[in-house]
């Protein structure tokens, strides 16, 4: 009986915890959880001209009419040239509900960014920062992809 309230408890906490991101410099919000199809550790893989496709459960702690999402690659420290697609740009039409949002509500993304390097093995930092009314951070996480 024990046995099994443990099993059930460990198979949640595995389904529920989602990949383990890392967090933005300047202590900017974390996101609740963040789930990449197909990747359970960083980093991803990802092939060249793909899309990194993720999905972010986040509360913004103010209320928001606007929601921006804006995403920087980075090389070895180094940024690299990266236009965020319209498609992935305005956060409202992305989330499971409608903007506008209120304080503390809780809503998913779900976005698919396109890759394309110069060279395939390489591992890039991408950061995602969504942005709201007044570009207050409602919340910000990176994650590490390797181009194949
Ligand atoms: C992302 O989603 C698109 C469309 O569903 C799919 O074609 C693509 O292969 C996915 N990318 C990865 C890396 O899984
Ligand atoms: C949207 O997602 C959030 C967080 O996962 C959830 O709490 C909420 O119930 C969802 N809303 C709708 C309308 O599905
Ligand atoms: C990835 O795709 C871009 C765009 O087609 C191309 O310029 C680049 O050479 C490709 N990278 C590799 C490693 O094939």
């Amino acid at each position: 009986m024990f046995k099994q309230v443990v099993a059930v408890v460990l198979l949640f906490a595995a389904v529920a915890q989602g990949l383990e991101i890392i967090q933005c410099s300047n202590n900017r919000p974390t996101p609740q959880e963040v789930t990449v199809p197909g990747c359970t550790s960083l980093p991803c893989q990802v092939p060249n001209q793909s899309d990194f496709n993720f999905s972010v459960r986040f509360a913004p702690t103010f209320p928001t009419n606007t929601l921006t999402v804006d995403v920087r690659a980075s090389l070895l420290g180094l940024f690299l040239p990266y236009e965020v697609p319209d498609h992935l740009r305005n956060g409202c039409n992305n989330i499971n509900t409608s903007c506008p949002l209120t304080a503390g509500q809780s809503v998913t993304l779900t976005g698919t960014a396109p890759v394309e390097a110069p060279l395939t093995g390489v591992t890039v930092t991408m950061e995602f920062e969504i942005t709201g009314d007044g570009g207050q951070v409602a919340v910000c996480f990176a994650a590490t992809v390797t181009l194949l």
